[in-house]
């Protein structure tokens, strides 16, 4: 991709993202519903495009990396959107978590207008993004990934290409829903341990020299006893994910009840307030649950 890169969507993700293609000497125009979330890139070489359309005008290539569902097919079907200037030439490459139902509709209106679409969701966080080391799971037109690689090697530290739309999509949701409930039960090992006498930091400890020793439970376990969740991953984006991958398993009469009773914990955090906190706050509902923790 040697030529000029739309961004659509700087928080956490695409902001850390977007500023990793700078630092490798891709040129970027950048476009964020909050605009005055473009300045900070600006600093750092990018331009600034006032709608994803005049992104997309300007840009051979655009990526999106947005909230979810109603945001991705918002920056494409609505005035100003990304429609209205997608053509022929133009590829559009939506690293967003949804569903594959979302990623279909947005395909088909881009292959109408002729341009080429590529849904590329990732796994790993705020540190991997800012590291370039995020795993990409990258699905569409085979033509248009090929082209993205370059750009996919500054972002991440592996590229999968898993075929038609919708597979990335869908391999995204199950790596989140096996996480959310790793998460969920995490946090309820931490509780029980603190409400049995022992200390969290020990079992921490314990975890971590044994087989279910993971990058998770290090990195998050630790802030987790403080009662920290700084956000990397918000809540109610691992929320969101957990009832995509419920409604795919729905889809697909696949029987998940310990997806849904983490939702269900995920669904409470969320109404004691801790959405927008780091999915680790998790923790609170748990605690809430348990009330003599
Ligand atoms: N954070 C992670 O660890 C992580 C890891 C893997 C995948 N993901 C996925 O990556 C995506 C982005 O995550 P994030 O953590 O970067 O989220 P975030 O910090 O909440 O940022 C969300 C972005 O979406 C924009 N947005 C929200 N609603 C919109 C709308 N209706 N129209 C236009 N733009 C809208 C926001 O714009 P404003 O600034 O104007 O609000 C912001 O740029 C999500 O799908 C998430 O599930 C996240």
């Amino acid at each position: 991709m040697e030529i000029e890169i739309g961004f659509l969507g700087l928080g956490i993700m695409g902001k850390a993202m977007s500023l990793n293609l700078l630092r490798h000497g891709f040129k970027v125009t950048v476009w964020n519903r909050t605009l005055s979330k473009c300045e900070e890139l600006v600093e750092h070489g990018a331009s600034i495009g006032e709608t994803p359309a005049a992104v997309v005008k300007k840009c051979k290539y655009t990526i999106a990396m947005l909230s979810n569902p109603s945001a991705a097919l918002s920056v494409v079907f609505e005035k100003d959107g990304v429609l209205e200037q997608i053509c022929e030439g133009k590829g559009y490459i939506d690293m967003s978590t949804v569903g594959a139902d979302t990623s279909s509709k947005i395909s088909e209106a881009i292959a109408e207008k002729g341009g080429q679409f590529l849904e590329a969701p990732v796994s790993g966080s705020k540190k991997p993004a800012e590291d370039g080391q995020l795993v990409i799971l990258a699905a569409g037109e085979k033509v248009l990934y090929e082209k993205a690689i370059p750009a996919f090697g500054v972002m991440g530290k592996k590229s999968f290409y898993l075929g038609q739309v919708g597979n990335g999509a869908k391999m995204k949701l199950v790596v989140n829903m096996v996480m959310g409930s790793m998460m969920n039960a995490f946090s309820e090992g931490l509780v029980l341990a603190d409400s049995s006498g022992l200390s969290q930091q020990t079992l921490l400890d314990v975890l971590e020299l044994g087989a279910i020793a993971n990058p998770m439970f290090k990195m998050k376990g630790p802030t987790m006893i403080k009662n920290s969740y700084p956000p990397a991953f918000p809540l109610k984006h691992q929320q969101k994910d957990m009832r995509l991958a419920l409604a795919l398993g729905d889809e697909n009469a696949v029987s998940m009840p310990i997806a849904a009773a983490a939702n269900e914990v995920f669904k409470k955090a969320r109404s004691l307030g801790f959405g927008d906190q780091d999915f680790s706050a998790v923790h609170e509902a748990v605690k809430a649950t348990n009330p003599s923790t």
